[in-house]
């Protein structure tokens, strides 16, 4: 996949590991040698200093840290990172599909499109299609690795484009607009427009503010047909061979019920799915584990031959291997619980679809050096994964 792919998209539910993957991904890609650009969107703060795009929104930095291309096994790879900025992307697209420079303006200096291009439902996820593409079309990295947004639910950054498209199409904004217009030049008919809206929305916002938003509206609409066939040609690219997803989950029983939706749902969609990486899997460290008073005199046994008896006092000893035998039964039913899910997937995925399961590390990958040790972590998983024993 890193090597034969043009763009690889991380999906899946939120706070499972999509940022963190993306930048392994990429990371792995320019050690194989490919001049690589991954782009983030929101990722946590110490990682995007560590990657030197802490405050640089919008601009590709290439990563010149030694760790990142130490010993790689083919030495002219480039890694480089980018944080998305949703705004200026906004911007550019604006100025792109305006049929002239009157209509740019009026949308670009209304008051209401500052608020609307960052608040806007789903602008992330459009504004991350969107940039993949201006990325994806000026073909300046050999592969582009694309995190998609934190959002409520893993399939929303599909839907962006098509809700923007929907907006656009729909009947009450049609009905709004040809109704304003009939009542002639806004303007003009000021006085009448404001007497039927004080009587409605007017009670609610104040009938400037509707009519301001109207007057916005009426602008933006001169954009939808450029929006529309824009968002086609993104889902056509989402659907090429050039582009392979990568579903990450948690082993969490929401999270994989939500990855498997979208795993369906990208199936549905004709796309292609290179791997189901499976993230922060808790290891079993102790085989099979018992009930907790079976624990607690495992421990207590082990108290008394180290003689921590002649020691410590008897009850803190005993409140102690008490305590002990609670965490690591509460640890080992949640490490069993991770196994199941891994077994269960496998035996679903059987040959169709590569598992990848990478270890929780049990503390924040926020360095390059973290994101080696999980960038190598994901490669001896896929070998294994390839080879199984
Ligand atoms: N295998 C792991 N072991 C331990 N910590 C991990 C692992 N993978 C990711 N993390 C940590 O979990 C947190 C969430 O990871 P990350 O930001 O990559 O998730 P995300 O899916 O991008 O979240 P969001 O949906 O909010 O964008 C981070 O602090 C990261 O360092
Ligand atoms: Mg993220």
């Amino acid at each position: 996949m890193l090597t034969r792919r043009k763009v690889i998209v991380c999906a899946g539910p939120g706070g499972v590991g999509k940022t963190t993957t993306s930048a392994a991904l990429a990371l792995r890609a320019a050690r194989l040698g490919r001049k690589t650009l991954v782009m983030t969107v929101d990722p946590a703060r110490r990682l995007a200093t560590s990657m030197g795009i802490g405050t640089a929104l919008d601009e590709e930095t290439r990563l010149e840290n030694a760790s990142v291309y130490a010993g790689a096994p083919v030495a002219r790879g480039e890694l480089w990172a980018l944080m998305l900025d949703t705004k200026r992307t906004f911007d550019r697209l604006i100025e792109r599909h305006s049929p002239n420079p009157e209509i740019r303006e009026r949308i670009l200096k209304h008051p209401f499109y500052g608020q609307l291009s960052t608040a806007l439902a789903g602008s992330q996820e459009y504004m991350a299609m969107e940039k993949l593409y201006e990325l994806w079309s000026r073909k300046s990295y050999d592969l582009l690795v694309i995190d998609t947004p934190p959002t409520e639910h893993a399939l929303d950054f599909l839907d962006a484009p098509r809700r923007m498209e929907d907006f656009f199409d729909s009947q009450a904004l049609k009905l709004i607009l040809r109704s304003t217009r009939t009542m002639g030049k806004l303007g003009a008919s000021l006085f009448r427009v404001n007497a039927l809206i004080l009587k409605g929305v007017g009670r609610f916002v104040g009938a400037e503010v509707f009519l301001a938003i109207l007057d916005f509206l009426e602008a933006m609409t001169a954009l939808s047909a450029g929006f529309a066939e824009r968002s086609r040609r993104v889902a056509e690219l989402l659907r090429s061979d050039e582009v392979g997803f990568v579903v990450v989950s948690s082993p969490e029983n929401s999270s994989v019920k939500e990855a498997r939706a979208l795993l369906d749902r990208l199936r549905a969609e004709r796309m292609s799915i290179d791997a189901f990486l499976l993230n922060r899997v808790r290891p079993v460290y102790f085989g099979a584990v018992g009930t907790a008073e079976e624990v607690e005199s495992v421990v207590l046994d082990r108290f008394h031959q180290e003689e921590a008896l002649r020691i410590f006092p008897q009850d803190l000893v005993q409140v102690t291997a008490k305590e002990l035998a609670q965490a690591v039964t509460r640890y080992g039913n949640l490490a069993h619980h991770d196994v199941r899910v891994v077994r269960e997937l496998a035996s679903a995925f059987g040959n169709a679809l590569p598992l990848v399961a990478v270890p929780y590390f049990g503390r924040d990958l926020h360095d390059i050096d973290a994101l080696r040790e999980f960038e190598q972590r994901l490669a001896r998983a896929a070998a294994h994964e390839q080879a199984p024993t």
